[in-house]
């Protein structure tokens, strides 16, 4: 239910599209904790900080995410809870009959396409009465939360949420407190038994004041459990609800077909500004109770009614600026800061505007009139611009190249979307997701150091780069100080950190958390390039595309020409290569050691390029056996190269080996220098 609006609304989320495997755990581990706060709020605190369109996006958002990722889902997943499950503090109801959805409509269509199958379903009947008219009442769709209210005699004994439709909360005490709910049935004819269900919401007046007393008030609009029949058609039922006391919505309307049900909901459309509560559509539900019967259900929704909803609220406003916000991962995501304008009911003054792409594709710019869509939606979007309304002089949208918060180099790889910060460590949107990253089990396994001290480390300054954690020893008694800090667990982060400061050099590169470099490329770098110095030396010599050094990188089995960009952006950052000194003085790096075996081998050490076809094994085993005994492969021919083995059909670089002189082996060759026969 709506109550305290938030007067703006963050834009940061990423798209769903753009997220990676870490941002997109994170994200989950975010979600879950978000959606059960609201949780809590809304059903045990009764206090709801957002609306049901803004929960109902963050959920919606949960299993998008869940979707692209579903190893990730968690235990603790808002989808594994079926609407809001039933908290502690209320005691559990469980409906006499099920509380349904509906099925929704988004246009014109939709809705003739329902009328159509409820026609096809009854068709026995159409057919037998040509001049049979299909009616439904058209009513507003309240934003509200839907109880179920049952009298007993004629006096209110219990009200429950609809919880997850099965089950809901006893909220019978609240709802004794709804002015529009009545105590006691009037009128004359009284069921014995009468549920009645509909929708309690907040009036729009209240909202502005926001008042201590809470001024709900509950339209009526269905029936639940009921002891005896009560009119044919649900027209006479909204009657004998107004006849016992209740609030019907005076909106609602009988409607022969399918055109007078759409003319229906455009002239509650136009009302709407002018409603004292939030609507989100028109419920269109069969009239006549025993087509109703007829009709039955599909899954969890009747198949005799329809939600046609509203379509996104739109406004103009101006875009005063783009703003970039940086996400913990790095990638770059443009802002709409907007002149603030009412977008249906909620302030709003910032929309994401996706990626650079997007701004291309819309052609908005600075200074332009804008429309603002707001879905139902976390994020209010940018639909376009008012071109009519465009300054004279109107540049487009530049999209940065560097980081605003960092000022290192973005780079946008081919095919993705998202430009990216590539300051890594030293960034300060990314800082604490690398150093969470670096102190994880598969880089320098840290014990001891949750993200949650990692975090606070880094906002009081004590962890600002990797290195500052092997310094952390000068601030023991900082440390010691800290809530939640002992000497035990102080010295045991002491000696855990201790423990790493002799590492692999695969864990090292691993744990800098380079774009693309995951643990296996972590390795083969490490077994290529045997130390942190020549590894580092060569990475930064790389940066010449002409140079051997690139040449080699580029040339490593199964690192491709995206992941070398991405070793060469990293190192071409001063900051990254002071991260990398710092961290070297403090600690050792082991080099990567042959071993014993491949010292002795005649190719240890050498560089192989294997072309064409071989007999005996695929290149991709000979590779595997030439790697295996310490040589090291490439893919393509240079002066560098030591031996190149040659199978049948082998094309340019046989041709290119022998040009340059290089020592070209056949297969059967090869195998005798290994010391392996045919
Ligand atoms: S009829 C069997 N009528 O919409 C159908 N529902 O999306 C029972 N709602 O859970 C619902 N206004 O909370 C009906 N005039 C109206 C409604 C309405 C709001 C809510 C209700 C339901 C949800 C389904």
């Amino acid at each position: 239910m709506n109550e305290v609006r938030r007067k703006d609304r963050e834009p940061a989320a990423t798209p769903v599209e753009q997220l990676d495997d870490v941002a997109a755990r994170r994200e989950l581990r975010r979600l879950a904790k978000e959606i059960a706060r609201h949780d809590t709020l809304y059903h045990q605190n009764d206090a709801p900080e957002i609306g049901d369109a803004e929960y109902d996006a963050l959920r919606r958002r949960n299993d998008a995410i869940e979707k692209r990722f579903p190893d990730y889902v968690r235990d603790d997943s808002p989808s594994k809870r079926v609407g809001a499950a039933p908290v502690a503090t209320f005691a559990k109801v469980t409906h006499s009959r099920p509380m349904l959805s509906l099925d929704n409509a988004f246009d014109d269509d939709d809705v003739r396409d329902f009328f159509k199958s409820v026609r096809n379903y009854l068709r026995r009947d159409f057919e037998a009465d040509p001049s049979l008219t299909l009616e439904v009442m058209g009513e507003p769709k309240i934003d509200g939360l839907s109880l179920a209210i049952r009298y007993e005699h004629g006096s209110l004994v219990q009200a429950a949420t609809r919880g997850d439709g099965t089950a809901g909360e006893d909220v019978t005490a609240n709802v004794r407190t709804i002015e529009t709910v009545p105590k006691k049935l009037e009128g004359r004819r009284k069921p014995a038994v009468l549920e009645v269900r509909g929708e309690v919401y907040m009036r729009r007046d209240a909202f502005a004041k926001i008042t201590a007393s809470r001024p709900l008030a509950f339209f009526a609009y269905a029936g639940g459990e009921i002891s005896e029949p009560i009119g044919d058609t649900h027209a006479e039922f909204l009657d004998h609800l107004k006849g016992w006391g209740f609030e019907v919505n005076p909106l609602a309307r009988l409607c022969k077909g399918e055109d007078e049900a759409l003319a229906l909901y455009h002239r509650i459309l136009e009302a709407r500004p002018k409603l004292q509560y939030e609507i989100d559509g028109v419920v269109y539900k069969v009239n006549r109770f025993d087509l109703q019967e007829r009709l039955g259900m599909v899954s969890r929704a009747p198949r005799w009614a329809l939600a046609h909803k509203f379509p996104a609220e739109q406004a103009r406003t101006r875009l005063n600026a783009i703003s970039i916000q940086v996400g913990r991962t790095g990638a770059l995501t443009p802002v709409a800061e907007l002149e603030p304008i009412n977008v249906g009911g909620v302030m709003v003054s910032r929309a994401t505007l996706h990626n650079e792409d997007e701004i291309e594709r819309k052609d908005v710019r600075i200074g332009d009139i804008v429309i603002v869509q707001r879905a139902g939606d976390v994020i209010p979007q940018i639909v376009g611009a008012v071109e009519s309304e465009r300054k004279p002089g109107a540049r487009k949208f530049k999209f940065p190249e560097r980081c605003p918060e960092c000022g290192s180099l973005a780079i946008r790889e081919e095919g993705e979307v998202a430009r990216r910060c590539t300051g890594g460590l030293i960034c300060k949107a990314q800082a604490v997701e690398r150093l969470r990253h670096f102190v994880s089990r598969d880089a320098f396994d840290i014990e001891g150091l949750g993200e949650k001290h990692i975090q606070a480390f880094f906002d009081d300054d004590l962890v600002k780069s990797p290195a500052d954690l092997f310094k952390l020893k000068r601030h023991e008694k900082v440390l010691l100080e800290r809530e939640g800090w002992g000497e035990t667990s102080v010295k045991k982060l002491f000696a855990n950190l201790d423990a790493r400061r002799t590492i692999a050099l695969d864990r090292f590169i691993y744990a800098l958390g380079i774009r693309q470099v995951g643990e296996a490329t972590a390795k083969l770098l490490a077994r290529h390039y045997g130390t942190l110095d020549a590894w580092r030396d060569a990475m930064i010599a790389a940066a010449d595309r002409d140079s051997e050094a690139w040449h080699d990188l580029d040339n490593i089995t199964q690192i491709g020409e995206s992941v070398a960009t991405d070793l060469v952006a990293f190192f071409a950052e001063k900051h990254n290569r002071d991260v990398v000194k710092a961290l070297a003085d403090q600690i050792d790096v082991t080099p990567v050691k042959a071993p014993t075996a491949r010292a002795d081998s005649p190719v240890a050490g050498k560089i192989v390029v294997f072309t064409g076809e071989l007999t005996t094994m695929t290149r991709r085993e000979a590779k595997a056996r030439a790697e295996a005994l310490g040589a090291k492969t490439a893919e393509s021919v240079s002066k560098n190269t030591d031996y190149v083995v040659v199978g049948s059909a082998a094309g340019s670089k046989a041709t290119k080996a022998r040009e340059l002189g290089l020592t070209v082996l056949s297969e059967e060759e090869w195998l005798a220098m290994i010391g392996q026969r045919r």
